[in-house]
C-alpha cells in the first residue's frame, strides 16, 4: 500500500481482514504511525462490536507492517498506490516501484480522476497497471472500480477482480475517463453544492438536508466533501476539469480557499462543519451552527389549510396536513377531480392501516379531516392555501389571481413549484404573503 491517509489506512484495514500481509509505505513516518494507530482503534471497536476476537485482531494488526521506503515493496504482488491526486507523484512512484517489484507484480493505482492509461504508458510495463478505486470509507463500501486502460492485460483484471471478490467487494469493471462512472456522475454534483454554500443561497445544514430528506441520500454533499476531504476533492476536481473541460468540475473557490487554510475535512476536525477531533466524524457546534428554534419571527397561526390540485402532489400535501389534525379543503378544477384525489387518500391511508402504521379509526378521522370540492371558495377561511397544480407559469398565476381575490388578507400562499422562473409571485397589495 504506497500512501496511508485516509484510503491507504481503509484498504490496508480490509486487506489484512482478509488475511493479506499488508507493507504500508509513505512518505511520512508520522503518517505510517497515525494508519497504525487507526487500525489499532477500528480494530478495538470491532472487537468491542464482538465483529473480531481479540486474538482475530492481534493477527491482523500483525499482518501490517510500515516503511518509508518503496523498496519495502519488492515482494508485494501487487502495489496499490493512494498519494495524492497529482500526477507527478503518482508517475514518479510507478517509475519506481519499475526498478524495485517483479515484473509480474500488479500496478494499480486509487486514482479517482487522473489518467491510468498515461500512467501505464509512462511505466515500463504497461500491462500490469490498471485502477483499483475503493470508495471512502473502504472498509464499509462494496463497490470497487477496476480501471483497465487499452493496454492493461487481461490476467491483470482478473487477479484484482478475484481479489476484490475475496475482499467481499462488489467489482465493476469500467473504462478509463475521469473519475469512472460513480465519482464522474458524483463530483459535478458536489461541486454545485459547494459553489451554492459558497453563493449563500443556503445554509450548509439546509443544502445537506435537502439531499437526505428531499432525496433519500445517507448524507448531505457537504458533510460528504468533509468525509472524502476537501483537498482531495478539490485536487479531484481540477483533474477532471483539465481532462473534461466541463465548468461543472470546475472546482469552487470555496474549496480551494478551505483546502488552503487547512481545514480539510474530518481528517483535520474542520471543514464544512466542525468535528469533537481531528478523524471524528461527530459534528460539534461551530460559528456557523443555527440556534435551536430557529432565528424566525413569529409566524402566524395556521388551522385551516387549502390545497390547490388533484394530483399525486396535491392529494400527497393534504394527507399530510390531515394527519397532522390541520382541516383541510382540496380544491381541484372539478368536483369529481377533487373526489378522486381525495379517494387517492383513503387508498394511502388504508395502506397505512393494513402495514399496522395507523389504527383504522385515526384513518377514518384524518378522511373526514379532507373537504373535496370543485372551487376555490371555500378558500375564504383558509390561513394557508398550498397549490401544486400544473407546472406551467400560466395556469399558476390564473390560480393566484383567483386566490388573491378569495383568500383572506394575511391568509399565506404558498407555490410548490420545483423551478424559481416559473414562481408565480402574484401582483401587490398581497405580495408579501406569497
Ligand atoms: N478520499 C477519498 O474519498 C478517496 C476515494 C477514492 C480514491 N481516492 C484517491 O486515493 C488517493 C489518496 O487519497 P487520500 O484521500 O487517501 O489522500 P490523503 O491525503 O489522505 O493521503 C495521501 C497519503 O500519501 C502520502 N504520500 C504523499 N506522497 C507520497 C509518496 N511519494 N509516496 C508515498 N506516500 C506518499 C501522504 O503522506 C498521505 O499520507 C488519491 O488519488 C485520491 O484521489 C480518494
Amino acid at each position: 500500500m504506497v500512501g496511508l491517509g485516509t484510503m491507504g489506512t481503509g484498504i490496508a484495514e480490509v486487506l489484512a481482514g482478509a488475511g493479506r500481509a499488508v507493507i504500508g509505505i509513505d512518505v511520512s513516518e508520522a503518517q505510517a504511525a497515525r494508519c497504525v494507530a487507526a487500525l489499532e482503534a477500528s480494530t478495538a471497536r470491532a472487537v468491542e462490536r464482538g465483529r473480531l476476537t481479540g486474538e482475530q485482531r492481534a493477527e491482523l494488526l500483525a499482518r501490517v507492517t510500515t516503511s518509508t521506503r518503496l523498496a519495502a515493496a519488492a515482494d508485494a504482488d501487487l502495489v496499490v498506490e493512494v498519494a495524492p491526486e497529482s500526477y507527478e507523484i503518482k508517475q514518479q512512484i510507478f517509475r519506481e516501484l519499475d526498478g524495485i517489484v517483479r515484473p509480474e507484480t500488479v500496478l494499480a493505482t486509487g486514482t479517482n480522476a487522473l489518467s491510468v492509461t498515461r500512467l501505464a504508458a509512462d511505466s515500463a510495463h504497461p500491462e500490469r497497471v490498471l485502477g483499483m478505486h475503493f470508495f471512502n470509507p473502504a472498509p464499509a463500501m462494496r463497490l470497487v472500480e477496476i480501471v483497465s486502460s487499452v493496454l492493461t492485460a487481461p490476467a491483470a483484471v482478473t487477479a484484482v477482480t478475484d481479489l476484490a471478490l475475496h475482499l467481499g467487494k462488489e467489482p465493476v469493471a469500467v473504462g478509463d475517463r475521469p473519475g469512472f462512472v460513480a465519482d464522474g456522475l458524483l463530483f459535478g454534483y458536489l461541486n454545485q453544492a459547494a459553489a451554492m454554500y459558497e453563493a449563500r443561497y443556503a445554509s450548509r445544514e439546509d443544502i445537506d438536508a435537502a439531499m437526505k430528506l428531499g432525496c433519500g441520500l445517507p448524507m448531505g454533499p457537504l458533510a460528504l466533501l468533509d468525509l472524502i476531504g476537501v483537498d482531495t476533492a478539490r485536487t479531484v476536481l481540477e483533474a477532471m476539469y483539465a481532462e473534461s473541460r466541463d465548468r461543472l468540475h470546475a472546482p469552487a473557490p470555496v474549496l480551494k480557499q478551505l483546502s488552503e487554510a487547512g481545514l480539510t475535512g474530518r481528517k483535520a476536525g474542520r471543514g464544512f462543519y466542525t468535528y469533537e477531533a481531528p478523524g471524528s466524524g461527530t459534528v460539534v457546534r461551530d460559528a456557523l451552527t443555527p440556534l435551536p428554534g430557529g432565528s424566525f419571527a413569529v409566524g402566524r397561526p395556521v388551522r385551516a389549510v387549502g390545497v390547490a390540485g388533484s394530483g399525486t402532489m396535491a392529494s400527497g400535501i393534504a394527507e399530510v396536513f390531515a394527519k397532522a389534525g390541520y382541516e383541510v379543503v382540496l380544491a381541484a378544477r372539478s368536483e369529481e377531480k377533487a373526489l378522486g384525489a381525495k379517494a387517492r387518500i383513503g387508498k394511502s391511508l388504508a395502506r397505512s392501516v393494513d402495514k399496522g402504521r395507523l389504527t383504522g379509526e385515526a384513518a377514518a378521522l384524518t378522511l373526514e379531516r379532507v373537504r373535496a370540492t370543485g372551487g376555490y371558495d371555500d378558500f375564504a377561511d383558509v390561513d394557508l392555501a398550498v397549490e401544486a397544480v400544473a407546472e406551467d407559469l400560466d395556469v399558476k398565476r390564473q390560480l393566484f389571481a383567483t386566490l388573491d381575490k378569495v383568500c383572506k388578507p394575511g391568509a399565506v400562499l404558498a407555490t410548490t413549484t420545483s423551478s424559481s422562473r416559473s414562481s408565480p409571485a402574484p401582483a401587490p397589495p398581497h405580495a408579501r404573503r406569497t
